[in-house]
């Protein structure tokens, strides 16, 4: 599947002549994007700088920064021509290419024809939809409440799992994130999100269970290609002591904080996004998801990053870990760059939401559900799952590869095309690189075409989660461009 995505979007006889001394070759590309006739780079910047909030100034973040101008597939341009393999997918939420034909053809559709009415109404794109992406869910995850946002969807399932329990207490895991609003700032554990503000009441986060930072974490833990290279007790990934030992965190977090015997759920990404993709053991979800069922709780799986086939080996990534949660948020990748999110539950639990009025009224408009339902088409239709796990393999290989001769590559893991690259000062310390060394590498990848984004509580991990139409001629390039700008940082060339 991936050569008929190459053979479609890609040309191999188009090259791109190399703009920087030993830059490598970038893949081809046969489209043409329009001219930029718009605002040049510096009005623009003097614009963002007078009118938008100063929070969002660190977000253009480059030294030089990056003015896009049009997007196709996994390709984007600047306003000057420049051509970039967009490797971060405008932060994992291009799922299926830029501007994707079939999703552009299905939202163009529905632009001539209606763009909002609300859901007290019927219009049959919104249960055809809902429908649709309900077959992809496993047991009885069967009722869908469509909202805008990943943030929005997080409330709602925080409100479902505290009304369903008859329980306030919730738990989630530090260095996760959740969202941004004042609700979910309690549940994000990453204080670089924080202000000194009271949020977060009946929060209580548990020890992250980081196989390679945390204290505990060896060699099997993970579900990946690429394992840590420390070095545990452990014979094999059946019996994982690193995972016993942040699950004994996980029920004294129960038995000192919360009310007895009693949780409201807990919340977990699969793969960990924000925070760094951060694998956990095998086995520790599954063991820490029956332990808040024991204790009457409701497990929500946070599937923004990580659902819609980008794992690879699975549609969610939370099949992985062997659960089937209660509630499943969703985001980002659902609507390919469309502002649309979802929850998705039993009908048990979606019950618990009648005894008041609880409204959204952008949430499932047909336009959303057009687009969504599209999404949904072409990642089955261009086998893009598949191609997640052939791709992201080999790219996890091959940065592991790349580990071998860089003493500052720290980590290497992920799933599919949900990669992290955690950089170190030195892998005995895993001190993080610094920020200021962080950024001259990420600049330099720029530079010679390649967009990756930056994260982790330290701001030292590369993440790396790219439109899933990508092709292993991408993920090529993109390995010769890190070792070039890792070359670079260090002088070598
Ligand atoms: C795992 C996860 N959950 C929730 C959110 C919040 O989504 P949104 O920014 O759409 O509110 C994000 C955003 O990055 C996320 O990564």
């Amino acid at each position: 599947m991936a050569a008929m995505i190459s053979r479609r979007y890609l040309s191999s006889t188009t090259r791109l002549a190399a703009s920087v001394k030993g830059a490598p070759e970038m893949p081809g590309c046969d489209f043409k994007p329009v001219a930029y006739k718009g605002l040049n780079m510096e009005e623009t910047v003097k614009l963002r700088k007078s009118h938008l909030f100063p929070s969002t100034q660190s977000y253009a973040y480059y030294k030089k920064p990056l003015m896009i101008h049009q997007g196709h597939m996994q390709w984007l341009w600047d306003h000057a021509g420049k051509r970039y393999l967009d490797m971060f997918a405008g932060i994992v939420t291009v799922s299926v290419g830029h501007c994707h034909p079939k999703v552009l053809a299905a939202a163009e559709g529905q632009l001539k024809k209606l763009w909002h009415t609300t859901s007290i109404y019927m219009y049959p794109g919104l249960q055809e939809y809902v429908e649709k992406l309900t077959s992809k869910m496993p047991g009885n995850l069967k009722n869908v409440y469509l909202v805008n946002s990943g943030s929005e969807a997080n409330d709602l399932a925080m409100l479902l799992a505290r009304l369903h329990s008859g329980c306030y207490d919730i738990i989630g895991l530090r260095s996760a994130y959740h969202g941004t609003s004042p609700n979910l700032l309690g549940l994000t554990a990453l204080s670089t999100w924080h202000y000194n503000l009271p949020v977060g009441f009946g929060i209580h986060h548990t020890m992250n269970p980081d196989p390679y930072r945390g204290i505990w974490g060896g060699k099997y833990c993970r579900d990946s290609p690429v394992q840590t290279t420390r070095n545990c007790d452990c014979q094999s990934d059946k019996a994982c002591e690193a995972g016993n030992q942040y699950i004994a965190q996980l029920e004294d977090v129960l038995r000192f904080c919360c009310p007895k015997g009693r949780i409201g759920g807990m919340f977990a990404e699969s793969i960990q996004g924000v925070g760094g993709t951060i694998q956990f053991p095998k086995t520790f979800l599954q063991r820490a998801f029956k332990i808040i069922r024991d204790h009457g709780g409701v497990c929500i799986s946070d599937e923004v990053q990580t659902g819609f086939g980008r794992t690879g080996e699975h549609y969610w990534g939370f099949e992985a870990h062997g659960v089937v949660p209660d509630i499943v948020t969703m985001a980002k990748g659902i609507g390919n760059g469309y502002p649309m999110a979802a929850v998705v539950t039993t009908p048990e639990i979606a019950k618990s939401l009648a005894a008041a009025s609880h409204f959204n009224t952008f949430g499932g408009g047909p336009l959303a559900c057009a687009i969504g339902s599209a999404v949904l088409d072409v990642i089955d239709e261009e086998g893009l799952q598949q191609n997640c796990a052939k791709v992201g393999t080999h790219f996890l290989e091959g940065l592991a590869k790349l580990q071998e001769n860089y003493e500052i590559i720290g980590d290497v893991r992920g799933k599919g095309l949900m990669v992290g690259v955690e950089m170190v000062k030195d892998r005995k310390s895993k001190t993080p690189l610094p920020a200021a060394d962080m950024a001259e590498i990420w600049e330099t990848t720029k530079d010679l075409g390649v967009l990756i984004g930056k994260g982790g509580y330290y701001g030292n991990v590369f993440r790396i989660k790219p439109p899933m139409c990508i092709t292993k001629e991408d993920v090529d390039f993109t390995l010769d461009v890190f070792k070039t700008a890792l070359d670079r940082y260090s002088g070598k060339r």
